[in-house]
C-alpha cells in the first residue's frame, strides 16, 4: 500500500514516508525555514490519539541529550495530531553491538532512562527498535507513545513489547507500576545486545505465553559482558522478578559512569610556588611541612584519599587522623589554628570532574 503524504504546513517540503512502528507512520521532510531535516509522525489509522498526545506530553518535558527532541504540534487538515521532531541521523541496533562500544551505548541508555526518571516519567516501550545511535555516536530515545507520568502509572491488561515487559505487567486486571519497569527492560535490551538478535530470540524459551524465561546465565562462555563482572551483576538486579530488588536507573547510570571516567580525575595540589599532580591510579605523594605534620596523597581511580595522617593535618579545618577521602576541592592545612598562618602551610586542591567521552 503507497502511504499517502498528508498535507502538511508549507515550510515543510521535500517529504517522503520514511518509516513505520507498530502505530505510525513517520515521514522526512526538510523544514525550509530553518534548512533542517525533521521528521513527522503521524498516528497510523486505528491507533489510539491519546498515544500521540503521550508522546507530546512526555517529550516537552524533557531536555535530554539522550532524548529525541520535539519542535512543535500540528493539527492536520483532517484532525490529525502530528508531532514534528529531530531527525535522528543513525541507525537502529538491531544486532550484536560491536564490542569496543557495548559499554559506552549502555551507559548512553543508561543516561537517558536516568533523565527521563528524574522527569518523573515512565517511558513503558524500551527495546532496541526505539532508539538511534546519531552519526556522532550519540543514542538518543525516542517513541514516548506509551509514556506515562508516575502520578499515573496504572494500565488494564497488557501494553508494550512481550519479551521487554516487566512480569508485573503480564495481568489482564487493572496493575499499577514504576519506573521499574524501565528498570527490567533496560536490563533485557542490553541482555539482546550482548547475545546479538538472533541468538537472543533462540534463547527464548516461551513465545505464546508469559513469563518468558530467558535461557542463559551471566557466566556462561561467549556472553560478551563475561569481561565485566559490575555490568553482569546490574543486569541480573535489573532483570529480578521482584521490582524491589532492581536498581533504580540513577544506581546504574552512576556505576556506568565511574567505571568509564574510571582513571581519568587530576588531582591539583599547590604548596607555596609548587604545585604537583596526581593523575596516576595507585601513585601516592608525600605531603609534609617542617615537623608539624606529614601525610601522603592517594588516588585509587575514582577517588582521592589522605594515607597515614601524622601530627597536624586538617582537610577544610577538621583534624584527620586516618585514612580520608578528600573531596573534590578543599583546602587541606598542615599546622593547626593555634598557630599562627605565617607557621602553618596551606595546601588547595582540587581535581576536575571528567566527562565521559563518546
Ligand atoms: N526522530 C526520528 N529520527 C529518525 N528515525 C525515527 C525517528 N522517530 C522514529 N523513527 C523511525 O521510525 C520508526 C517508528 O517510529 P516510532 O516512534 O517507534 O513509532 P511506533 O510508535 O509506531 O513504534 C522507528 O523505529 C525509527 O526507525
Ligand atoms: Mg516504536
Amino acid at each position: 500500500m503507497k502511504t499517502i503524504i498528508p498535507t502538511l504546513p508549507s515550510r515543510y517540503i521535500n517529504c517522503t514516508a520514511f518509516d513505520a512502528g507498530g502505530m505510525s507512520t513517520i515521514f522526512k521532510c526538510m523544514d525550509s525555514f530553518l534548512e533542517r531535516d525533521v521528521i513527522i509522525k503521524i498516528l497510523q489509522p486505528g491507533s489510539a490519539p491519546k498515544r500521540i498526545l503521550a508522546e507530546i506530553n512526555a517529550l516537552q518535558q524533557i531536555r535530554s541529550k539522550h532524548v529525541v527532541q520535539i519542535f512543535e504540534r500540528l493539527q492536520l487538515p483532517n484532525g490529525d495530531i502530528a508531532i514534528i521532531e529531530e531527525f535522528i541521523d543513525g541507525k537502529t541496533l538491531n544486532n550484536q553491538i560491536p564490542e569496543e562500544h557495548y559499554f559506552k551505548i549502555i551507559y548512553q541508555l543508561a543516561a537517558a532512562l536516568h533523565e527521563i526518571h528524574e522527569h518523573e516519567i515512565i517511558h513503558r516501550d524500551i527495546k532496541p527498535d526505539n532508539f538511534k545511535i546519531d552519526n556522532e555516536g550519540v543514542l538518543k530515545v525516542f517513541d514516548f507513545g506509551l509514556a506515562k507520568s508516575t502520578m499515573d502509572a496504572k494500565t488494564i491488561g497488557f501494553n508494550g513489547t512481550f519479551v521487554f515487559a516487566a512480569p508485573e505487567l503480564y495481568s489482564d486486571k487493572t496493575v499499577s507500576f514504576t519506573k521499574k519497569i524501565d528498570v527490567y527492560a533496560f536490563g533485557i535490551t542490553c541482555i539482546y545486545f550482548l547475545l546479538g538478535e538472533k541468538e537472543f530470540f533462540n534463547r527464548i524459551k516461551s513465545f505464546t505465553m508469559p513469563p518468558f524465561k530467558l535461557d542463559f546465565s551471566f557466566s556462561e562462555k561467549n556472553f560478551l559482558s563475561i569481561s565485566n563482572p559490575e555490568l553482569c551483576t546490574l543486569l541480573a538486579r535489573s532483570i529480578s522478578k521482584n521490582p524491589d530488588e532492581r536498581p533504580e536507573m540513577e544506581e546504574i547510570f552512576n556505576e556506568l559512569r565511574k567505571k568509564l571516567i574510571f582513571g581519568k580525575h587530576r588531582g591539583i595540589m599547590v604548596n607555596g610556588t609548587n604545585s604537583y599532580v596526581l593523575d596516576q591510579v595507585g601513585k601516592r605523594i608525600t605531603l609534609s611541612y617542617r615537623d608539624l605534620g606529614s601525610c601522603k596523597m592517594f588516588y585509587d581511580g575514582n577517588d582521592f584519599y589522605i594515607e597515614e595522617p601524622i601530627g597536624e593535618i586538617y582537610v577544610n579545618a577538621t583534624h584527620i587522623k586516618s585514612t580520608f577521602k578528600i573531596p573534590s576541592s578543599c583546602l587541606i592545612t598542615i599546622g593547626s589554628d593555634q598557630r599562627s598562618s605565617s607557621e602553618r602551610a596551606f595546601v588547595p586542591f582540587d581535581s576536575a570532574n571528567p566527562e565521559v567521552v563518546l
